[in-house]
């Protein structure tokens, strides 16, 4: 999600504007269609926006979190609904595992709304944000390296192939070289000393639709979360646990997340491997079909209410009885960063 779509953050916020809106909520559960009984994973409980309209038809939730402070402001609500509500700390690709610990091997539906809230975003001490200042954190479950161990230690290549590939930014080289010129003189610690430092080597016209230190951030952000990797995971993951006719839908905010869905959902749902064209392209059962060809966006007046939905695409596919396929991660074609060297960790 990029931080010009968010709303506006942080100082001085009253603590109702933090809250997170539920972005794409109609369509949801438009694709979701929860029943009475039924047993949901809502991934991404954030302020629990979907879990609760989930829970309002009478159906149970066993919610993930990776943030502790997201699963601590969930408790009223874990009260609140009495027993049909289970709020777990821990990651999403770990689902299947989660939920057969909470009691369900399979489930009816899975939803993800991958991204950061707006608590986190619009919190300065979280260190997000480009725009207001804050410890150069971004860590979503706050513990292992941060944005901070990674612009101090890493080498040049690694954060140009950080930035460049997953922040998109086509200066990743010079903004690196700037990032290694400064921490020789004195390590980054705050958001916004990195964001002067990134907006001087990028340079700004006045043409800009987006903030120059917009697209560093974001690359930073995806790798400290391991975000694509998680999401891929999580694919795999939901396809072990959703029942027969088990609905997944999946919200995302940017189009590296996106693609990751759109090639699960088409290698799922074709069911041939290689070209159907090709004499030798093996067939097998496909795991998914599409509830929805291509990707649904938000509506316009859904936009004007929550700027922060303006990048949204949400994808929807439903399971079908074959066994899941091969959790074969090169379908996704993520970029490699296994030989990025371990950094020092703040905390272990
Ligand atoms: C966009 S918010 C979800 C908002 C939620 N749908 C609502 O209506 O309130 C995303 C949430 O997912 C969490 N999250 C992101 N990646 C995660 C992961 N890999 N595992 C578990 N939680 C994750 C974040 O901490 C954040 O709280």
């Amino acid at each position: 999600m990029s931080e010009m779509k968010a709303t506006p953050p942080a100082s001085g916020v009253a603590q109702n504007e933090m809250r997170h809106i539920p972005v794409m909520l109609d369509e949801v559960m438009k694709y979701l269609t929860p029943k009475p009984g039924e047993v949901f994973v809502d991934g991404t409980f954030g302020a629990g926006g979907y879990s609760s309209a989930i829970l309002n038809t009478g159906a149970n939730v066993i919610a993930i979190d990776r943030d502790p402070d997201a699963i601590a402001d969930g408790a009223e609500l874990v009260a609140r609904f009495d027993g049909r509500l289970t709020l777990l700390p821990g990651k999403f690709s770990q689902m299947d595992v989660l939920a057969a610990e909470a009691g369900a091997d399979l489930v009816d539906g899975v939803v993800l709304d991958v991204g950061v809230s707006s608590m986190q975003i619009n919190e300065d001490e979280r260190g997000f944000s480009f725009l207001h200042d804050g410890p150069l954190d971004m860590r979503m479950a706050q513990k292992g390296p941060s944005a901070a161990d990674l612009v101090n230690n890493l080498e040049r290549a690694n954060l140009t192939r950080i930035i460049g590939i997953l922040g998109e930014e086509r200066h990743a080289s010079r903004v690196s070289k700037a990032i290694i010129a400064r921490r020789e003189v004195e390590p980054f610690s705050r958001t916004l000393d990195l964001a002067k430092v990134v907006e001087k080597a990028v340079g700004k016209t006045k043409n800009d639709r987006i903030h120059p230190a917009t697209r560093t951030f974001q690359g930073l952000r995806i790798f400290v979360n391991s975000e694509l990797e998680e999401l891929a995971q999580a694919l795999l993951s939901a396809e072990r646990i959703l029942k027969p006719g088990g609905r997944l839908v999946v919200v995302s905010f940017h189009s590296l997340e996106d693609r990751l869905v759109k090639r699960f959902l088409v290698d799922r749902s074709s069911e041939y491997v290689g070209s159907r064209h090709l004499p030798q392209a093996d067939s097998r059962p496909t795991t998914f079909s599409l509830l929805k060809r291509g990707a649904v966006a938000p509506r316009a007046d859904e936009v004007e209410r929550n700027p922060r939905a303006r990048s949204a695409k949400l994808r929807a596919g439903l399971r079908t009885e074959a066994q899941a396929g091969k959790p074969d991660l090169s379908i996704f074609k993520l970029a490699d960063f296994s030989g990025v060297v371990e950094i020092p960790r703040r905390d272990a």
